[in-house]
């Protein structure tokens, strides 16, 4: 029923399109499927059952998809899991809070069950909760997440605790860091902010180029953007965006912001992301946006992924 393993067999190039709220819709999922990869529909925590169903329709007419719901935020708007469960997914990620609630009636529906984990003990946690595959999701990746852990540590700790799949997450964004975490062990590789740069992407466009613009040394990770939101993300969840001028203000000083968000900053924040205001709002992306240079299409950023095996063979000599 959730084989994981043979959904990704089937991949041209074992690359999982992440699911990212504001960027992931159906075109940008059913590019990368298209591609040889997989993509996913991301659905955040202001999602409406009106704006998801046709961005699903889009999906499925693509091919397999896959969706990523955020359990924390599940309760207040439960539609949204059963309009995902209607749309026939290949997967589901219930990330960010606890799977449980959702797991049996998923697997019911015969779907696998992902989740992203950003602690060797949040990996425990949920495969004791019974999800198919753990993407073990680094610090260094873009959008939402757990700030603790790297890619890197964090794959070699989780894979030594299961045999069930491990995906990796964050930093991914070229065919040598493919081969990395392939070579290491990873089922596949669960990439975001090169396609959230991707003409397919829901991105504004200068959100686009500013991921295009920026180094690997120019993201922050912080909660300053939920807070001036009033978003109500647990407060383990912090986001990896790139540094703009709010952030040079504010990702350092969470505390204050907390206990007194001005309306006005509220409103001011939502015109921005209204407007693609790169100095003002969010633009979610990890460390590799210093690693995506040009405009391309989700087919263009599959394809770059494509020679990993060039990386692989590379390491051969040492066997
Ligand atoms: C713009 C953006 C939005 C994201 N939104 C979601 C989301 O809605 N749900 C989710 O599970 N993960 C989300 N993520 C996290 C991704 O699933 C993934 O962990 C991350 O992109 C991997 O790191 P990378 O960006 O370095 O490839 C988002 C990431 C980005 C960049």
């Amino acid at each position: 029923m959730t084989d994981i393993d043979g959904l990704l067999n089937d991949l041209r190039v074992p690359v999982v399109g992440a699911p990212m709220a504001g960027a992931a819709g159906g075109r940008l999922a059913s590019a990368i499927t298209a591609a040889g990869g997989l993509g996913m529909v991301g659905v955040g925590n202001v999602a409406t059952v009106e704006q998801l169903a046709p961005e699903l329709e889009i999906a499925s007419a693509g091919g397999r998809f896959g969706v990523g719901l955020m359990c924390w935020s599940l309760p207040d708007n439960p539609e949204l899991l059963d309009v995902t469960l209607a749309a026939s997914p290949a997967v589901i990620s219930l990330s960010f809070g606890d799977p449980r609630p959702y797991l049996s009636v998923v697997h019911g529906a015969g779907i696998p069950v992902v989740a992203q984990v950003g602690t060797r003990t949040e990996a425990l946690d949920v495969l004791d909760a019974g999800v198919d595959a753990v993407v073990v999701r680094g610090d260094e990746g873009g959008g939402h997440g757990r700030g603790v852990v790297a890619t890197l540590p964090l794959l070699q700790q989780v894979l030594d605790i299961t045999d069930k799949p491990v995906l990796a997450a964050g930093g991914i964004a070229t065919a040598r860091g493919l081969a990395a975490v392939l070579a290491a062990g990873a089922a596949a590789a669960w990439v975001g902010t090169p396609f959230a740069a991707a003409e397919e992407s829901l991105f504004k466009d200068s959100a686009k180029q500013a991921v295009i613009d920026a180094d690997t040394d120019q993201t922050v990770y912080t909660r300053a953007f939920d807070v001036a939101q009033r978003f109500d993300w647990p407060t383990i969840y912090g986001g990896r965006a790139l540094s703009n001028d709010f952030t040079a203000q504010w990702a350092e000083r969470v505390t204050e912001l907390e206990a007194d968000v001005p309306d006005a900053m509220t409103a001011q924040m939502k015109q921005a992301r209204v407007q693609g205001d790169t100095a003002m709002a969010p633009v979610y992306a990890g460390e590799s946006a210093g690693l995506v240079t040009e405009h391309r299409t989700a087919a263009q950023v599959v394809d770059s992924f494509a020679g990993f095996r060039d990386y692989l063979v590379a390491a051969q000599r040492w066997l």
